[in-house]
């Protein structure tokens, strides 16, 4: 997890993000591999309840700390691996937000069918993920920032990766400065 420094400059509108990618008012959301809840947060003000999971425990505090704070109360923690979403939270959400993680995902298809089998019939899910950059390039603040170059994963990788699971692209957008979000269906 990044230091918070860079990555409140990196993502200075998180919530334009979430719009960007379709999270809408009604919705229950899954924040996937959640982290210390940047995102988190903002989904919550944003969506009618937020479910943020990560498999480590002392960054979902860190989250949990965040949203109590801002006296968020439509949001639960789940400690556990991304692969068993539907044993962690087994009620068909809306929408399952993964952002700077998919590059990191050892076996991305059985994590792409495990989103597909906790979403509900036509639920989204959106993958936000660094562009495909030498990491010289993607600089914060005068520093390289991010994943390692061969890491790095483009929309068509992404997107393969995650129809292998069984879910539909509905579109790619941009997210300046070094970021794409690709939205699925189910
Ligand atoms: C770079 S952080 C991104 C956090 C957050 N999504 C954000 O963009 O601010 C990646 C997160 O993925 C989590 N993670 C890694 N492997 C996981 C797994 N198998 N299941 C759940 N979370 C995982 C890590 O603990 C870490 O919090």
């Amino acid at each position: 997890m990044p230091n918070a420094g860079w990555w409140e400059a990196l993502w200075p509108d998180p919530a334009g993000v979430l719009a960007g990618v379709g999270v809408k008012p009604n919705m229950t959301v899954i924040d996937l591999c959640s982290g210390d809840g940047w995102f988190t947060l903002q989904i919550a003000k944003l969506a009618r309840h937020v479910v943020a999971i990560d498999i480590d425990a002392n960054l979902l505090e860190v989250a949990r700390h965040r949203l109590r704070e801002s006296n968020a109360t439509n949001c639960d923690f789940v400690v556990g691996d991304a692969y068993e979403l539907t044993r962690l939270w087994p009620h068909p959400v809306d929408f399952v937000f993964l952002a700077n993680a998919f590059h990191g995902v050892p076996d991305r298809e059985r994590l792409a069918r495990s989103v597909h089998d906790a979403l509900a019939p036509a639920g989204l899910f959106a993958v936000v993920n660094w562009h495909q950059r030498p990491r010289e390039q993607t600089r914060i603040l005068g520093e390289p920032r991010g994943p390692r170059t061969e890491l790095r994963m483009s929309p068509d990788q992404t997107i393969e990766a995650v129809e292998a699971g069984a879910l539909k692209l509905i579109r790619v957008i941009e997210v300046p400065p070094y970021h794409y979000g690709a939205v699925f269906e189910r």
